[in-house]
């Protein structure tokens, strides 16, 4: 009899006969055919994150552009691209990466706080939407490059809220300590600057104060602040056409509870109608809430290894490749490939990866029952995973798997060692 089970909070993530698919995939076929660790997504779960927002705007102006800093793998920015979103990006190579991937210019915004003069050109060259620009002296510059190559940016100033996203600390943007935004005082002095330079265009207002928040509340009061600034700016004549209110919704990954897209977006909606904006130009940049729970990381047991004080699980995916519980001691639920087995007994175990750190851990204090050569899922790793992997201790970046129903894609090849000594060279 073919039996199948839901894992609870991953709906494309199923045990069918006790053995882990992702979609129509067995994760031990793929996990022999590709080698481990690897990462495997589901193309469904990224499609049914976005009707989320999709519907949550239903009847609205407005565009929904993917964050692609949570997973810039081409093939993830396709799914994206031909279901019609926008993107937003960071930096000159993902501007590179979204163009790869077939995105339309005009959907791109590019956000952050430190952008290069290179950027700028190149961003102008290609023709994108909008800059959101984070300081007066960022201003000042795009003013320039603008004009040095006879163009006009159109642009969109960060506000820093100065709310608390209630987030890790690391991934708190909004509040008047981080780096990240104009302050909310400064804000009408400096879009009437902005709005008398001939080399740009002001087209909208944006802010975004943190990732992984689990609350509607932070998001009202941001809100809010940001409604009041839009009506004291415009008061002085500067007209802004969209609405930017960043991403920052989370994910499940241990029983959390945000608000599903739409209906945080109804209730969003509802303020922004009360306050007469609902009909303006809306603009969103989820990045983790499209991809995280899309995917997992698949891994094998080295060794296990008693200690006195602890028990060590040692797989083969480490900090490099999931370095989200070193950076942000975040949990990501672990669990075997295989159906449950009577033996060995579950052993209480911190699973740990190669890397020559006491920080390189991946769980801690798990109930297992393995020994060698199992396999398994680490989940929630569709986000901050792989695009934050790196080579340290030389070890190459993992393979990634797009699967969608019964066919799966090798998205990403494992690299090799050529590939990391490629750009190297010994000295004369
Ligand atoms: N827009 C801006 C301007 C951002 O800075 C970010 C994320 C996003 C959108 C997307 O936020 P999301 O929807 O993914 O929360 N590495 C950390 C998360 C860093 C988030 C940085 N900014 C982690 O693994 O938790």
């Amino acid at each position: 009899m073919n039996t199948a089970a839901h894992l609870p909070g991953h709906p494309h993530i199923a045990r069918k006969d006790g053995v882990l698919h992702v979609e129509g995939q067995p994760l031990p076929v793929l996990a022999r055919q590709y080698g481990t660790p690897l990462f495997v997504y589901s193309r469904q779960w990224m499609l049914d994150a976005l009707a989320a927002y999709q519907r949550g705007f239903e009847g609205r102006d407005a565009m929904v552009c993917y964050a692609i800093k949570a997973n810039s793998s081409l093939g993830v920015l396709r799914v994206f691209a031909e279901a019609g979103c926008g993107f937003d990006i960071v930096s000159g190579g993902e501007l590179a990466r979204v163009l790869a991937a077939g995105a339309d210019p005009v959907k791109v915004i590019f956000s952050g706080v430190g952008k290069t003069r290179g950027e700028m050109r190149q961003a102008l060259a290609a023709g994108i939407g909008c800059f959101n620009v984070e300081s007066e002296a960022e201003i000042d510059v795009l003013n320039e490059v603008a004009l040095e190559e006879g163009r006009v940016a159109s642009i969109s100033v960060r506000i820093n809220p100065n709310v608390d996203p209630k987030t890790h600390p690391y991934i708190s943007t909004g509040l008047k300590g981080n780096k990240f935004g104009i302050a909310h005082d400064r804000a009408v002095a400096i879009y009437q600057h902005a709005a008398s330079l001939k080399g740009l265009k002001v087209v909208g207002i944006d802010c975004h104060i943190g990732s992984q928040i689990t609350d509607a509340s932070p998001y009202l009061e941001a809100l809010e602040r940001v409604l009041d600034l839009v009506e004291a700016i415009e008061k002085t004549g500067v007209a802004l056409h969209h609405l930017d209110f960043g991403g920052g919704l989370g994910i499940d990954y241990n029983g959390d509870t945000p608000p599903a897209a739409d209906a945080l977006w109804h209730q969003l909606l509802a303020r922004l109608d009360a306050r007469g904006f609902g009909q303006r130009r809306l603009i969103v940049e989820p990045g983790r809430s499209l991809v995280g729970n899309a995917g997992v990381c698949v891994t094998e047991v080295l060794f296990t290894k008693p200690g006195e004080d602890k028990n060590f699980c040692i797989v083969d995916a480490a900090m490099n490749d999931l370095p989200r519980p070193a950076m942000y001691q975040a949990f990501h639920q672990i669990v075997p490939l295989a159906p449950e087995r009577a033996e060995p007994p579950a052993v209480t175990y911190d699973v740990v990866g190669p890397v020559c750190e006491s920080g390189d851990w991946i769980g801690r204090d798990r109930a297992l029952k393995v020994q060698s050569g199992d396999l398994l899922a680490v989940l929630s790793a569709g986000a901050y995973c792989m695009a934050m992997a790196s080579n340290y201790n030389t070890r190459g970046r993992a393979p990634e798997v797009l699967v969608s129903g019964e066919r799966a894609t090798l998205i990403r090849r494992r690299e090799t060692i050529d590939d990391q000594l490629l750009s190297e060279r010994l000295a004369d």
